[in-house]
């Protein structure tokens, strides 16, 4: 099963991205091979679920809470992202890493909720520029995902994506070999740490409909998560069609 995972981020009201996914809806379609998944903004999401005619459109959540529910302003608990209908989470992304201090320790509880809650987790990992220069890209990344995951988790639940900060929002990538290399490597380390022979990992980082073809042709990719193009419905059907 390939997979291509759109991240709005910050990114379209509910009104624009109703008429983006009406789009999308019309143009493609998931099946048994591939199928596509949607991150608005949380307080779109409800709005569009009720607006389509069918619901056949998978959402998740861009992120949630660390803690189960209370008073924590501002938070949104995964038992709340989960009465609205998503069914998956993205934890660890790089920008709520840098940008809002979320430690490995924040990231493990993220996760847990999330389980907690049947969500299926996206979890993100990747370097930066001064490590992927210094040659420290897997040393790094492997440190990600054990810092992180452990043998209690059902990892049933959980897909990997890699996205190198340097190429995120950047239009630059790694080359073809590397990013299939890096893959490879987060598979194996997920065999030798947790036994884990099968999981998928996507790519995330400047995907675009001119180079997703060379990316997911790649043995070791099983799909990508796209940022800045998934939000044109043209574009984001281009690159699914090349999934
Ligand atoms: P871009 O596709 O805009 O580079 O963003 C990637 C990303 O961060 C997806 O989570």
């Amino acid at each position: 099963m390939k997979l291509l995972i759109a991240n709005w981020k910050m990114n379209k009201n509910f009104d624009d991205g109703l008429k983006v996914i009406k789009t999308i809806r019309k143009k493609i379609k998931n099946n048994s091979n591939k199928k596509y998944i949607i991150l608005p903004p949380l307080q779109s999401t409800l709005h569009i679920k009720n607006n389509l005619i069918k619901n056949d459109v998978i959402f998740g959540s861009q992120d949630c809470s660390q803690f189960k529910n209370g008073a924590y302003t501002g938070d949104i608990s995964a038992q709340m992202i989960k009465k609205i209908g998503c069914k998956y989470i993205l934890i660890g992304h790089s920008e709520r890493r840098t940008i809002f201090n979320e430690t490995d320790e924040v990231l493990k509880r993220k996760i847990k909720r999330a389980l907690e809650q049947k969500l299926k987790v996206i979890f993100c990992v990747g370097e930066s520029l001064t490590q992927y220069k210094q040659g420290n890209s897997i040393k790094f990344i492997i440190k990600q995902l054990t810092k992180v995951l452990d043998n209690n988790i059902n990892f049933k639940q959980i897909i990997l994506a890699y996205e190198p900060i340097w190429a995120i929002g950047t239009n630059v990538t790694p080359r073809m070999e590397e990013i299939d290399y890096i893959h490879l490597k987060i598979k194996e380390t997920m065999k030798k740490k947790y036994n884990i022979l099968k999981i998928p990992v996507l790519y995330g980082g400047s995907v675009k409909a001119v180079n997703s073809s060379d990316i997911f042709s790649l043995k070791n990719v099983d799909g990508g998560l796209i940022g800045g193009a998934s939000l044109i419905a043209s574009e984001f059907c281009k690159i699914y069609d090349t999934l």
